[in-house]
């Protein structure tokens, strides 16, 4: 299938490694330029390099997504460079674990900045060029945990469900010109998930263990790879997903136990 991304130019932020370096070396497989994303540039140049060997235009901007100015800055100077701009994948590091008990007011402003208002100003920035695309697509990397809270992740179980809402009413008021979806990945085996086994870990329980047992309570049995989450990610950015907005899909080996 031909997903109708040859020629196009996608913003991903969040992009040195993880989920954002996987659907970013996706978008050049099928074609498209791609604008990184990250705030340490030695990880973010390495990860330009990878992506260059799939034979498209790479840029690279290095900012902290949480910071406002800085965040409009990245999005609108790879847009410059890019000279168009058909995708924004909104994505970034996520809030640190903790219970409500450990978390000061400063840890929920700062969580805030950089999963909620990150998308604001990305997609404020971008717009402008997306309303010149004729297939223009916005797509929120977001978690399970909007419909199944963790223990200890009370920052993310909370702020993204605000994220949520951002998106859907996107999808309503940016129609038919821009397409507004969400991801919702599972127990993807990135530095994400390792850090935050990590923090569950004990003397007696070491993070392989931890991640042994997160994986006996997925139905597909393991961690998810982040080519899982790029192949559905970089398929909802493109025109052959022309008629799906508003959605918001697991890519969690069927983790979620909503039946709806
Ligand atoms: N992995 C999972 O199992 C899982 C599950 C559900 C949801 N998620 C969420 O999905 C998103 C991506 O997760 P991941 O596992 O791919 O993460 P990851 O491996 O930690 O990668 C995060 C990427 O974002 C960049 N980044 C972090 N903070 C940033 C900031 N303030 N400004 C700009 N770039 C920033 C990092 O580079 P720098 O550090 O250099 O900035 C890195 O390139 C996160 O929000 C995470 O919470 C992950």
């Amino acid at each position: 299938m031909d997903l109708g991304l040859r020629g196009r130019a996608a913003f991903v932020g969040g992009s040195s490694q993880g989920m954002g370096r996987a659907i970013a070396e996706l978008f050049s497989g099928e074609g498209a330029d791609v604008a990184l994303c990250a705030r340490r540039a030695e990880e973010l140049e390495r990860a330009a390099v990878a992506v260059r060997t799939r034979g498209r235009r790479v840029v690279t901007r290095v900012a902290d997504l949480a910071d406002g100015p800085a965040a409009i800055a990245a999005v609108e100077g790879a847009v410059a460079e890019l000279g168009r701009l058909d995708v924004l994948v909104v994505n970034s590091g996520g809030p640190p674990p903790g219970t409500f008990a450990d978390l000061d007011d400063a840890a929920w402003h700062a969580a805030h900045e950089l999963t909620l208002m990150s998308g604001v100003r990305m997609v404020r920035a971008a717009l402008p060029a997306l309303r010149k695309s004729d297939a223009a697509a916005v797509l929120f990397i977001s978690s399970f945990t909007i419909r199944q809270p963790v223990a200890n992740l009370v920052l993310s179980n909370s702020i993204r469900l605000a994220v949520a809402g951002l998106a859907r009413s996107l999808a309503n008021e940016l129609a038919p010109k821009v397409r507004v979806n969400t991801v919702l990945p599972g127990n993807i085996r990135t530095e994400r998930a390792v850090e935050l086994a990590r923090a569950r870990a004990t003397a007696g329980r070491k993070v392989d263990d931890i991640i042994a047992e997160a994986s006996r309570g997925i139905p597909l049995g393991r961690y998810g790879e982040v080519e899982d989450v790029a192949r559905l990610a970089v398929f909802l950015c493109s025109p052959a997903a022309s008629y799906i907005s508003g959605a918001v899909v697991p890519c969690d080996g069927g983790l979620i136990q909503a039946p709806v």
